[in-house]
């Protein structure tokens, strides 16, 4: 990635990104989490407003050191969010007007059934109940099924690591055939890459799972990398 912004190729753009992690309470003081910095996202937010786009970043818990990189970089529209449904509800109400969404954020995949109002206390002597898990709403999928406005580009974020079923390529080129984004950034993850450093490998996929890009480098020059094949599809639509 060569990390030059090619100045103003997404002038005039409407873009949404969500970045970090979602987190769903458990009871009024636990959640279940994960370990999303937030950071590509926000550099994803950060390179898009750099090449001329308004940019609505959708910041689901980020870690304080990037939180402290969105003021540096002067992103003005953010929507603090917690859990998935409220990312949800905050990333919808921005795609009915963008032209770019971008879901770099890792989203639950599940959530408690119930989240008492009051703490959960243990008994002493007695083991914790189990909690009851139900699956959240796919927002990539249902983003990429619902196609809020013409012409958008929908982009997902897929971190991989390879197993016996197949490597970080085969699974992320299963997975873009399945969501129905137009495009989708795979990342191998584990082994000191992905989370909460500044350095990632990617190839981005499109729908039906062709690479049309690669890029390694910092967070920041694999957002402006993603932003270049974002730029070609929206060149290539005409609108
Ligand atoms: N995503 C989403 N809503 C969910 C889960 C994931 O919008 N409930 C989005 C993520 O923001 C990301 C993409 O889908 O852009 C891929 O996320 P990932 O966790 O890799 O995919 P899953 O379909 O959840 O598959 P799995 O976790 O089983 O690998
Ligand atoms: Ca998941």
């Amino acid at each position: 990635a060569s990390g030059e912004a090619p100045a103003g190729d997404l002038a005039g753009r409407r873009v949404v990104v969500s970045a970090g992690g979602t987190r769903e309470p458990i009871d009024p003081v636990r959640f279940i989490g994960n370990r999303s910095s937030g950071r590509q996202g926000v550099e994803l937010a950060a390179a898009a407003q750099a090449r001329g786009a308004r940019v609505t970043l959708v910041a689901a818990n980020l870690a304080p050191d990037v939180a402290a990189l969105v003021r540096e970089h002067g992103l003005d529209d953010v929507v603090p969010v917690e859990t998935t449904a409220q990312l949800r509800d905050a990333v919808r109400a921005g795609a009915t007007t963008a032209d770019v969404v971008v879901m770099a954020a890792a989203v639950a995949d599940f959530r408690p059934a119930h989240a008492p109002d009051a703490k959960i206390k243990k008994v002493p002597g007695r083991g914790p109940e189990p909690i009851a898990l139900v699956e959240n709403p796919d927002v990539l999928a249902e983003l990429a099924h619902d196609r809020l406005r013409d012409g958008q580009v929908v982009v997902g974020f897929a971190a991989e690591t390879g197993d016996a079923d197949g490597s970080v390529l085969d699974h992320g080129r299963a997975k873009a055939r399945r969501k129905g984004a137009d495009l989708l950034v795979v990342n191998a993850v584990g082994e000191g890459r992905g989370f909460a450093v500044d350095a990632n490998d990617v190839t981005v996929v499109d729908g039906g799972g062709e690479v049309v890009a690669v890029a390694s480098g910092t967070k920041r020059e694999v957002a402006h990398a993603v932003w270049d094949a974002v730029a070609a599809r929206l060149a290539g639509s005409g609108s």
